[in-house]
């Protein structure tokens, strides 16, 4: 059960190193290593995430789920579909789901996912990185995140009880990872498509070594996002990152 297990630090460089160091000497799936704060915490693409004390929830689940490393791409998708239903539990704010994973209040980043794995043949753990902006001030952010990230007090105008947000989520990651193992990804497809703020929109999808640009059309069975590019053919992406354009023929990006 994830979460049975919390081993809480009030600083770390990062969550995830932890958790790998933890996992590589055989801590049980369910386990999560919370922090107050990350000195060096990690996004995506070699980022950093801003990580400071009291501002958030900043944790990794270790799990260790028996199948081959193509389908853990729907771990990352489980996550933003159990963070999203989380969040809104204990807050009333529904965030939106930029494809694969980031949350999103009015634009802005609530969320960051970042999901690591150990793997050969089969998987042998995988990390899962959860950063939530629950209580970061405005001020806090400094002028660079400020226009691009925002936070769950922000956006309801009170301090948010870290606990209960904590206690919310992992409840439900615990409960989509259970019907995933069991019932496959069709379910959650259909739970992230009704949480998602990618599909049906005009897109860019750098996958670092190509800009693609056209209409997020889907999701397929195994998470890829569908593109129907500008000469109307369809491409098919397991990873890149991806920028909403807001006005048609702009390069105004809002997510
Ligand atoms: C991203 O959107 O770039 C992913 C951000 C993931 C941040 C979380 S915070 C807890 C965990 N530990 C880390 O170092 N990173 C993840």
């Amino acid at each position: 059960m994830i979460g049975r297990k919390l081993i809480h630090y009030a600083e770390v460089d990062s969550t995830n190193s932890v958790a790998d160091q933890l996992a590589r000497c055989g801590e049980p799936a369910g386990t999560v290593v919370t922090a107050n704060s990350q000195t060096h915490g990690q996004g995506r693409l070699d980022r950093r995430w801003f990580s400071p004390p009291d501002g958030g929830l900043w944790f990794t689940v270790i799990l260790r789920p028996k199948t081959e490393p193509e389908i853990t791409v729907q771990m990352t998708l489980l996550a933003a579909v159990a963070v999203c239903i989380g969040i809104e539990k204990a807050t009333g704010i529904r965030p939106g789901i930029k494809w694969p994973n980031d949350l999103l209040v009015r634009g802005k980043k609530i969320c960051g996912i970042l999901c690591e794995m150990e793997a050969a043949e089969t998987v042998e753990y995988v990390l899962l990185g959860i950063g939530i902006n629950a209580n970061v001030k405005e001020q806090d952010f400094g002028a660079d995140l400020q226009t691009t990230a925002t936070s769950l007090a922000l956006e309801s105008g009170r301090n948010v009880d870290g606990v209960q947000l904590l206690q919310e989520v992992l409840n439900q990651l615990d409960l989509w990872y259970d019907r995933w193992l069991t019932e496959g990804f069709s379910v959650l497809r259909k739970a992230w498509k009704e949480r998602n703020i990618t599909l049906n929109r005009q897109i860019e999808v750098d996958c670092g070594d190509t800009v693609v640009v056209g209409q997020a059309i889907d999701i397929d069975g195994e998470g890829a996002l569908l593109v129907q590019t500008l000469d109307g053919s369809e491409q098919r992406f397991l990873f890149g990152e991806v920028s909403i354009r807001c006005l048609e023929g702009s390069d105004q990006s809002c997510g």
